[in-house]
């Protein structure tokens, strides 16, 4: 087979999947448009994720806007620190990721260079646009979000968000009050981003505008073990932890309870959404043998995270890709916002029993400090709350002056008290996923080729979850009240949500050939036998086997067959033709 990503691309740009945008004025890198099937099964696999974390997890999924005043990404680090390492290539003018340029030299450890100590390193490197050695270069910070101001004549600055987190970070205590003051809780967003990348020439794995998918879950500090962690306890997978990457070691099978147990994992949170995420990735149709968790690095990780891990999908053209990342963020975020916007980002957690706790009150004798401090003896009271008292009285300072107040003047009273509870700020634990890179991956590992009555076949093997036709129905022929029946047959299946497509041109092999370039997972096929016996053919994208079964039974079984409840094997064998 040829280059698989030039074959994907070019199915993917001729059967309505994937495009550049706007081709007509020539297209700009980093942009592209979903065409009719790419925009379906995109949506098919962003349901997918809305099954996992908004039904099964009770995650809410909210909706914030995509653009956000300058405060929200000083506070988040954005505006400081959101920036990749960039040269130009001095003979054919290129920009271009130095570090990028590092790693396809072979240099190690870029992310963490100074930017002489990285200009220095590439030197010797080839510019990857034109081939030349680079030679001297000076590498400078580029920051990646995209700048904007909001309203007409306005200075205030605004930024295109470059992850949807924020959002989901500055209606903390919406959400807290929504979630009734009870960790732990999550919000979602699937919605787009955006990054000035500096040279994207990966296709759909690296673009400027692009759509993520993330959960924000909020957790008590203390408590990161996870209500449901038995569903996943004993979910095996190969672990790349930061130790094997050191020391040019392979990855680890192990199960989620012992990477916990053994500290290779930072928690049962972090664990169970590195599970869930194998889980939800297989169920996409990513190969098992083309996934694994990388675990960043000590000095790799966002400035924010105590642990991250990567799911990273090989790719035949790009080698392994970082897909989804699952990092546990602290109460980075949470506490940046409420410095930023004088707001409490706290939950009260009340204790099981209230808590004793001595405490010492001073209370003034205010007939006589008030007649002798008037205007100042509000600030001497509050002053006196937090003095030490010695059996000679205390010393207090107000606006700078120091006043002594006799010890006759107040009373010291000794007390238990009764504490309820405390202001905490949760932690926060994110999986983050780029939904166009699991579009790409589904895409690649979907294309195959393969020889029918010796000729050549070119079929996408979706999952039928994912495939963006679900069915397709065929007459025979299109007379004898063939092509009426199939008619009746797409619509019926269409009122059931399922998406059928008719097709009546062309002979009936050809047919199947169009339905398996795009993925269609099932095909109808009404014949003669269909106005005998009322039933149809059901072929099998993958197996080219085919079955017969009565046109009552096929909204169900079509159903089963599209949404993964029912294999297509397990319909009766004696059924088979
Ligand atoms: P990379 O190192 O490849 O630039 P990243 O570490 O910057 O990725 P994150 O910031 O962790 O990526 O973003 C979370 C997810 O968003 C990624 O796992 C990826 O799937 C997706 N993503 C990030 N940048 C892009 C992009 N430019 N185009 C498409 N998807 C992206
Ligand atoms: N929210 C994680 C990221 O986009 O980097």
């Amino acid at each position: 087979m040829s280059d698989v990503f030039e074959n994907v691309m070019d199915l993917a740009k001729r059967r309505g999947f994937i495009w550049q945008t706007s081709e007509c004025y020539g297209a700009v890198a980093g942009f592209i448009d979903y065409g009719p099937l790419g925009a379906m099964m995109k949506r098919r696999i962003e349901d997918i994720w809305r099954n996992f974390y908004v039904i099964e997890e009770g995650y809410y999924e909210i909706e914030c806007p995509t653009i956000a005043q300058e405060a929200v990404f000083i506070a988040s680090g954005h505006v400081k620190g959101f920036s990749d390492k960039m040269c130009q290539c001095p003979h054919c003018k290129e920009y271009l990721r130095a570090d990028h340029v590092a790693d396809g030299g072979g240099i190690s450890g870029a992310s963490t260079m100074t930017n002489e100590a990285l200009a220095a390193a590439i030197a010797a490197c080839k510019c990857p646009a034109c081939e030349e050695v680079l030679g001297t270069v000076e590498v400078y910070n580029f920051n990646l979000m995209f700048a904007t101001t909001i309203g007409p004549g306005s200075q205030r600055i605004g930024y295109l968000r470059p992850e949807t987190a924020q959002g989901m970070f500055v209606d903390f205590a919406r959400l807290l009050r929504f979630y009734r003051d009870t960790l732990p809780f999550g919000a979602v967003q699937i919605g787009k981003s955006y990054r000035n990348e500096i040279s994207p020439r990966q296709g759909m794995i690296r673009l400027r505008e692009f759509t993520q998918a993330e959960a924000e879950i909020f957790v008590h500090p203390d408590k990161k073990t996870h209500p449901k962690f038995a569903r996943y306890a004993d979910y095996t997978m190969p672990l790349l932890t930061y130790v094997h990457q050191q020391n040019g070691e392979e990855a680890v099978t192990m199960s989620m309870r012992v990477a916990v147990d053994k500290g290779v994992i930072a928690n049962e949170y972090v664990a169970y959404y590195v599970a869930l995420t194998h889980d939800l990735l297989v169920t996409i149709g990513v190969k098992p043998d083309r996934l694994r968790f990388r675990q960043h690095l000590p000095d790799e990780r966002a400035h924010y995270a105590t642990d991250c891990w990567d799911a990273e999908v090989f790719s035949q053209r790009f080698g392994w890709v970082e897909t989804v990342g699952i990092a546990d963020r602290t109460d980075y975020d949470l506490n940046a916002h409420a410095k930023q916007s004088g707001t409490p980002m706290t939950v009260f957690i009340q204790y099981t029993e209230p808590r004793k706790e001595n405490r010492r009150r001073i209370i003034p004798n205010m007939s006589v400090l008030g007649k002798q401090y008037r205007q100042k003896a509000k600030a001497v009271f509050a002053a006196l709350e937090h003095a030490t008292p010695t059996a000679d009285g205390a010393d207090v300072v107000v606006d700078g002056e120091t006043i002594h107040i006799p010890a006759n003047l107040f009373e010291v009273r000794d007390e238990v008290v009764d504490i309820r509870g405390e202001e905490i700020v949760p932690h926060v634990i994110e999986p983050s996923y780029g939904i166009d890179r699991m579009c790409y991956a589904v895409l690649e590992q979907a294309y195959d080729e393969d020889t029918v009555d010796g000729e050549k076949r070119t079929v996408l093997r979706f999952s039928p979850r994912v495939a963006p036709v679900q069915v397709a129905v065929f007459p025979l022929m299109t007379r004898d009240g063939l092509d009426t029946i199939a008619d009746e047959i797409t619509h019926t299946l269409k009122r059931k949500g399922i998406l059928a497509e008719y097709d009546d041109s062309g002979a009936i092999g050809r047919r199947y050939r169009r339905q398996d370039e795009i993925g269609t997972p099932f095909a109808i096929t009404v014949d003669y036998e269909t106005k005998e016996t009322r039933t149809v053919t059901v072929r099998d994208r993958d197996s080219m086997k085919q079955v017969r079964i009565g046109i009552d039974t096929l909204p169900q079984t079509i159903s089963a067959l599209v949404n993964g409840d029912m294999k297509f094997t397990s319909l009766p064998a004696h059924q088979n033709l």
